[in-house]
């Protein structure tokens, strides 16, 4: 074992996150000496940038990197869905292992990935594509994985929640919050998804495809965001003892068909529920099952340095399971990828 080589797409929010944590935390994990920051690809070179690279380690030419014979993990932190889709692929077929936190690649393009993936014997993590810094993706597939899951809720996207509770809290505009979020590294590069509930949208998918054992369309997915809620709405159900969430929902609808309900919408939500106190940035994931009862998975939803962690994890796995010869489970791997959940629309 000869260390590892990077090949990171994306210098935006989470790539300079994660490359910044790989660089200070060295001496915190015994691993991180392992691990080279070899090629970095980006769109725009000479964008100043708060980390410090060698300037011949990056490239706007990214397809070099996938297909780059000495790079061994691709930690696609690009987002979008094409180029990255065929990137992520490109690199499987090369015979390189991918950690990701595109959750809108992975919801829609999950099954060909981990197919791939399975044909080329490689492992694709993705920690951080839902819940930021949350560890939830590996707890629900291996940790969680002998009970029978009936319900995952959660608040899964930061922006929204960021908003929702500055205007709650401080009775604070929609767009001046927005661009706070924005600012602060939490929106997608399209804000849209985040205030249209898309972003939570492709979350609930993947966590309900781990929790469930199957693929979910996303067409099937019912996704109303914030857009319309109003500062009168909050002012009413703070009368009303409730705070208005933007809940992203996955139950099953009628057990005995195993139907589920996958849904994304605000909702009015008790304010002694343990989701009503989940505030700013910060996401929640609670899951129902047999035998377990109830878990919940807490902690920063967005953001550089909490998305860095999960990413870091999961290069971290990969690397001592490269170095032991050992298998790291591969998430969706284990999922009926040939079965789609029935889902009621
Ligand atoms: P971002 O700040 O917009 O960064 C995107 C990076 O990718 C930039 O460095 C950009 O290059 C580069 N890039 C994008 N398209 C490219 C292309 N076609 N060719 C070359 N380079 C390209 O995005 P982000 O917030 O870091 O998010 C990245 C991914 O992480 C997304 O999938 C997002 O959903 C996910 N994620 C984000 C967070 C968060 O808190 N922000 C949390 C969890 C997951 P330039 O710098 O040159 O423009
Ligand atoms: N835009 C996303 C959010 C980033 O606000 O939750 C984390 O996935």
């Amino acid at each position: 074992f000869v260390g590892v080589k990077l090949g990171i797409l994306g210098l935006g929010t989470v790539g300079t996150g994660t490359v910044q944590l790989l660089q200070d935390a060295v001496g915190r994990h015994p691993l991180l000496e392992e691990v080279e920051i070899y090629r970095v690809g980006v769109r725009s070179p000479d964008k100043p940038r708060a980390v410090e690279l060698p300037q011949s380690a990056i490239t706007t030419d990214l397809a070099a990197i996938v297909n780059d014979p000495a790079v061994d993990i691709v930690v696609e932190v690009m987002g979008g869905l094409e180029p990255a889709r065929s990137l992520i692929l490109q690199a499987i077929k090369n015979g390189k292992h991918v950690v990701t936190a595109n959750k809108a690649a992975i919801s829609r393009f999950g099954a060909e990935i981990f197919n791939a993936a399975n044909e080329a014997g490689v492992y694709v993590m993705l920690e951080a594509a839902v819940g930021g810094g949350i560890p939830v993706i590996q707890p629900l597939k291996q940790a969680l994985s002998v009970n029978r899951i009936h319900t995952v809720i959660g608040i899964v996207n930061g922006t929204t929640n960021y908003i929702l509770t500055r205007m709650q809290t401080e009775g604070s505009d929609f767009s001046d919050v927005l661009a706070d979020a924005q600012r602060l590294g939490y929106a997608e590069a399209d804000p849209t998804a985040d205030v249209d509930g898309l972003d939570a949208a492709d979350k609930i998918a993947i966590l309900a495809s781990l929790g469930f054992g199957g693929r979910i369309n996303l067409q099937d997915v019912y996704c109303e965001g914030i857009r319309q809620v109003s500062k009168t709405d909050i002012n009413y159900a703070e009368k009303l003892g409730f705070v208005i969430k933007l809940l992203a929902i996955a139950k099953y609808q009628n057990k005995a068909n195993s139907q589920l309900s996958v849904r994304v919408h605000p909702t009015f939500v008790p304010k002694a529920h343990p989701l009503a106190s989940i505030n700013g940035v910060y996401n929640a994931i609670l899951v129902e099952g047999e035998p377990i009862g109830q878990v919940m998975f807490f902690g920063p939803g967005a953001g550089a340095g909490a998305t860095a962690s999960a990413v870091t994890s999961d290069i971290l796995n990969l690397v001592a399971a490269l170095k032991s010869n050992s298998a790291v489970p591969n998430p969706l791997l284990s999922c009926r990828h040939e079965d789609y959940c029935q889902v009621t629309p």
